[in-house]
């Protein structure tokens, strides 16, 4: 099948690329470039250009006239900066995405599944969240994923486009033969701060929170391998239509995530193990916005797709440390 991959020189997106060919599959990308780098495209069949271009989008079309289905990752992802540029996020993920999904429809490329995310999720005792808890975006980024998913179930019921919400919870790690990974310079997720600190790039980790009502009063989050969750895409793609009958709609959403809450001191110990010498740790109060976090309840997603994640976090950790190794190599920049 060919599959559009809208941010495929992104991190989720170049790695999603690769399950797709692993699996007989040919993913055609699409990206701007914003900021996924040129070198994650490979050699791969590549379109520079932006999701609301629909003269490109005509041409992909014509070009590739038998596209299964499009998996829609491309966005502005950063929650700080969407916090500052409200109108770059709102006009890049929303209002761009509406004109990709006009077009795709009208050219009868009906299949859609979006890159949704788990923060879009309330708070809710016992961490465990399914698809119909309340839900509770807490920034302009997540409040454009929301927006995308209204809109999609409303297309979905107007129309004939077909749409398959995916809620990634927290992907960390690398492809197999590490081809890809976090490609920024600074990384600010928990992870790249552990590596800083167990590298002596900075004085310690700080665990940022530690009296949320969690077993240990630190955080609590879904790490994903990023290769379960490729290979959860291949899934969804290659059973969207199966996946959409079995629930009766035209519709649905799905956790993407491992079904097992780690707090930062698990988190912590974890990577000490895989690491194999201690961190240097202080701790601190919650950051503005900080959350107590949430796991994914993974049922529907073994239902409705056939698809669990296979692989630990101590692999998912090791994979990530492989890919701080050799990420120069790739990128140009440590
Ligand atoms: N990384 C995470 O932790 C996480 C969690 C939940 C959901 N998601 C979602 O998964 C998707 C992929 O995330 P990622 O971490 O790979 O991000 P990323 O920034 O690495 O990838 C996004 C890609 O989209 C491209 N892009 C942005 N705007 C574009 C436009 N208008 N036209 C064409 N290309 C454009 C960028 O150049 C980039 O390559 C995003 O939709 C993100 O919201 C990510």
């Amino acid at each position: 099948m060919k599959v559009l991959v809208t941010g495929g020189a992104g991190y989720i997106g170049s790695i999603t690329a690769k399950a797709l060919e692993e699996a007989g599959h040919t993913p055609i990308v699409l990206d701007s470039l914003l900021s996924g780098p040129q070198a994650f495209v490979r050699d791969r069949i590549f379109y520079e250009g932006d999701i609301a271009d629909r003269a490109l989008l005509r041409r992909i079309a014509e070009e590739h006239p038998d596209l299964h289905a499009t998996i829609h990752m491309a966005a502005r992802i950063v929650v700080p900066e969407s916090v500052e540029k409200p109108y770059e996020y709102y006009r890049d993920n929303v209002a761009k995405s509406l004109e990709l999904f006009d077009e795709l429809a009208a050219l009868g490329l009906n299949r859609v599944l979006f890159s949704s995310s788990a923060s879009l999720y309330a708070t809710k005792e016992g961490f465990e969240v399914t698809e119909d808890d309340a839900l509770a975006p807490g920034s302009p980024y997540a409040r454009t994923k929301r927006m995308i998913e209204e809109v999609l179930a409303d297309l979905a019921v107007a129309s004939d486009l077909r749409a398959v919400v995916l809620r990634y919870f927290n992907p960390i790690g690398s492809d197999p033969d590490l081809e890809s990974g976090i490609y920024a310079r600074e990384p600010s997720h928990v992870l790249g701060q552990l590596v800083l600190a167990a590298r002596g790039q900075k004085p310690s980790f700080t665990i940022t929170g530690t009296e949320w009502p969690t077993s240990d009063g630190t955080g609590i989050r879904d790490y994903i391998h990023v290769w379960d969750l490729a290979r959860a895409h291949v899934r969804a793609v290659e059973r969207f239509d199966d996946v959409l009958a079995q629930v009766d709609a035209p519709s649905t959403v799905i956790n993407v995530g491992t079904g097992a809450g780690v707090t930062v001191r698990e988190l912590v110990a974890a990577f000490q193990r895989v690491f194999g010498s201690e961190v240097p740790l202080t701790e601190a109060g919650p950051r503005p916005g900080d959350v107590a976090g949430a796991f994914a309840g993974v049922d529907r997603a073994a239902a409705l797709l056939d698809w669990r994640t296979e692989l630990s976090l101590d692999e998912a950790i090791a994979s990530a440390l492989a890919w701080g190794e050799k990420r120069q190599e790739i990128l140009g920049y440590e």
